[in-house]
């Protein structure tokens, strides 16, 4: 699981498989009362990986289903590969903490289906989905329905089929918050390895601030409602990284105490806790 594949990021590489996002100056409401999102302005370069942590309510979700174009736009402009959002674009993924599978389909079958949206030859599109699954620790799995599947293993074939779609921009929507601390780390490594291979534009949105910062280039935090983007701070840690390694790794935990303090700001947490959290 610790293979390290060379990275083309030349310009021509990442263009093709890559796409910005860009909000700029948007708001949101849910009728007269709640203001989910205020003014936020936020730009994520094409292969770029791009976390938002921030308190539950703040407006996360919001900002991804507005990227993604499940909710439709009040205010502000939202530009993803320099076009307006549409929900069901080929070259958007995105991925829940509910692994949404088809329950009729293999586990091979469903991450087969990145391939037939884009109609890719039956043959390329099982070669494709056996990697994956082997990349996500499920070979032997392949003819498994989800029902037979733990949790996890769902997960896992969740992942293998975004990776499948090869669309360049995925939005995940704490994609690894119901895992167990192991799995979590399993597959927080194999999330690093194939975006290392296969540059896609990532945001990234969890409430687990250490994944946050080992997995990103950038981590945004967020207010409370009216959810504001307080800070955007660039993780300066070198690549290609595992999560594993960096659990040891002074460097990560100087840069996890820097963002904490911030979130700290945001969650609002009385100063002694958050003096013993730091320690
Ligand atoms: N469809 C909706 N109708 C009404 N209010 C909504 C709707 N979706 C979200 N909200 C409200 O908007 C605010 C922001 O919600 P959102 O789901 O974006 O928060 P979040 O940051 O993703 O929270 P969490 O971390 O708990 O997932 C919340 O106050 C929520 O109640
Ligand atoms: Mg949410």
């Amino acid at each position: 699981m610790t293979r390290r594949l060379e990275v083309d990021t030349s310009e021509a590489q990442v263009e093709g498989r890559a796409a910005s996002i860009e909000i700029r100056h948007v708001n949101h409401r849910f009728g007269a009362n709640v203001v989910a999102v205020s003014d936020a302005s936020l730009k994520i370069n094409a292969g770029e990986f791009v976390s938002i942590v921030g308190p539950s309510g703040c407006g996360k979700t919001t900002i991804l289903n507005l990227i993604a174009g499940l909710i439709d736009q009040q205010d502000g402009q939202i530009a993803v590969a320099g076009t307006s959002p549409k929900a069901g674009r080929a070259d958007v993924a995105y991925m829940l903490a509910r692994d949404c599978l088809f329950p009729w389909r293999t586990a091979i079958d469903n991450v087969m289906l990145g391939g037939e949206f884009r109609g890719v030859p039956a043959i390329r599109r099982r070669e494709r989905a056996q990697e994956l699954l082997k990349h996500v620790g499920l070979a032997g799995f392949e003819n498994h329905y989800p029902k037979a599947l733990s949790h996890g293993m769902r997960q896992r074939v969740a992942l293998a089929r975004t990776f499948s779609l090869e669309s360049p921009v995925l939005l995940m929507d704490e994609p690894f918050g119901a895992l167990d601390a192991q799995t979590k780390m399993q597959l927080e490594d194999v999330l690093l390895d194939l975006w290392s291979e296969e540059r896609r534009t990532v945001l990234f949105i969890t409430h687990d601030l250490a994944e946050a910062v080992m997995l990103s280039d950038r981590v945004v935090v967020m207010s409370a409602r009216p959810g504001r983007i307080l800070v955007d701070i660039p993780i300066s840690l070198p690549r290609p990284r595992s999560v594993r390694a960096l659990q040891k790794d002074p460097a990560f935990h100087a840069i996890y105490a820097q963002v904490w303090s911030w979130l700290e700001q945001a969650l609002g947490v009385p100063q002694t806790l958050a003096e013993e959290v730091t320690q």
